[in-house]
């Protein structure tokens, strides 16, 4: 096990940003990390672990261990005629996981095409897109507590799915390194082309027939024409997540700006599209230094070079505010902030 002082983490993070670890290590095993989670003490250290950094913004020096989890394979471990039961490890690159499915003609993650990330920070914010999340598809994970190395399997219920959210952002925040989740794909597919843009996509591509690849490519195709590739622009996608409001409110609310854009959500709620919100605020496409709200998804922030993770945390902060005094309503990031 290589543990590294002092290293640089803006390759690591997708908003580009410069920061340093004061000890890294990169962890290719399972065996490596059952050794660091015992000998080594973590309960007392400050712990970051790392997947693609794609959904994290680094405001300040990691004063600790930052652990880069890079465990990987892909095994199917069960099936029958419907369903196939897959092992992905942790460190797997989200996108290459989908593209195996898809490859194969297993249904139930096509939507999920090209999120950025690793496989084990999955399950952390329950990751969603085109009206799908992993909840759909999640059967268990296996987790290592950092305290003592026991590894722990998680049932669906014990990780509490939410909207980007799960048991791992709350009570068991901190406690766990993911080391592999496991996936229930379908052989005969139901497919979900609620979203609209899916819908259009495949129309225009001329696809009569939805297949598991036709909706991946359909996905591809919206995806890379609304959101900025972080190889070019750093971003961590969403910065806030869309806040739930009674209906009542949401009711009130349309009277006064009868174009805003909601979605049912759990009972008595409306899900408001905080991008619509903050455009109406003017942000959509200010730069404001090195940072700004991307011209065509005024949800997601951007680094234009050189920004420090302060920096887009202020943007973050004042864009929070301009739009409770608009609209009376609370966002709160999406992005994990260190
Ligand atoms: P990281 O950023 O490395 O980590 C995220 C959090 O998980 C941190 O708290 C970290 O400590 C923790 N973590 C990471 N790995 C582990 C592990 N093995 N065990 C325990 N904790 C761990 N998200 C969506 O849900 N839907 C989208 O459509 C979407 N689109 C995006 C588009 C762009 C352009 C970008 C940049 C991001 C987007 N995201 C989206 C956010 C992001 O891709 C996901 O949240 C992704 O799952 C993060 O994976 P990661 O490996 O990069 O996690
Ligand atoms: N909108 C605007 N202005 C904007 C951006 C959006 O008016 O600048 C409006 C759109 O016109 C649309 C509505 O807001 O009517 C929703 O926009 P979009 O379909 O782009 O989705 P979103 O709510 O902004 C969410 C997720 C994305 C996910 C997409 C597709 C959250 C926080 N974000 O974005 O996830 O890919 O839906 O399902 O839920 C992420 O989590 O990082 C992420 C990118």
């Amino acid at each position: 096990m290589n543990i590294q002082q002092n290293v640089s983490l803006k390759s690591l993070n997708t908003f580009g940003i410069e920061a340093k670890a004061k000890e890294f290590v990169e962890i290719k095993s399972k065996e490596e990390l059952v050794v660091l989670c015992t000998n080594f003490n973590l309960k007392d250290r400050n712990v970051l672990v790392l997947g693609g950094g794609s959904n994290m913004l680094l405001t300040q020096d990691v004063d600790g261990m930052v652990i880069k989890v890079s465990l990987k394979g892909i095994s199917v471990i069960a099936e029958n005629d419907d369903h196939l039961w897959v092992k992905a490890m942790a460190g797997e690159v989200w996108h290459d996981l989908v593209m195996w499915s898809v490859r194969n003609g297993y249904g139930g993650l096509e939507n999920l095409s090209l999120i950025p990330g690793c496989v084990g920070a999955s399950p952390m914010q329950n990751i969603g897109a085109y009206g799908v999340e992993i909840k759909h598809t999640f059967d268990s994970l296996e987790a290592i507590e950092l305290d003592g190395g026991t590894i722990k399997t998680f049932s669906h219920a014990e990780c509490k799915f939410g909207y980007r959210e799960s048991v791992f952002k709350q009570e068991a925040k901190g406690k766990y390194i993911i080391l592999s989740v496991t996936f229930k794909l379908s052989k005969q597919p139901n497919f979900n082309t609620t979203y609209g843009a899916i819908q259009q996509t495949l129309q225009k591509n001329g696809v009569v027939e939805p297949s598991v690849k036709a909706i991946s490519d359909a996905v591809i195709e919206i995806r890379s024409s609304k959101l900025p590739n972080p190889k070019v622009l750093g971003n961590a996608g969403s910065f806030f997540k869309n806040p739930e409001i009674p209906n009542v409110q949401f009711a009130s609310l349309k009277q006064q700006f009868p174009d805003i854009v909601g979605y049912p959500a759990s009972e008595g709620y409306t899900k408001v599209a905080a991008g619509w919100m903050i455009e109406q605020c003017g942000w959509k496409g200010k730069v404001v230094g090195h940072v700004g709200s991307h011209k065509d998804q005024a949800l997601v922030l951007v680094n234009y070079g050189g920004a420090t993770g302060k920096e887009i945390w202020q943007l973050a902060m004042d864009i929070q505010q301009s739009v409770h005094e608009k609209f009376g309503v609370t966002i709160t990031p999406e992005v994990n902030v260190i």
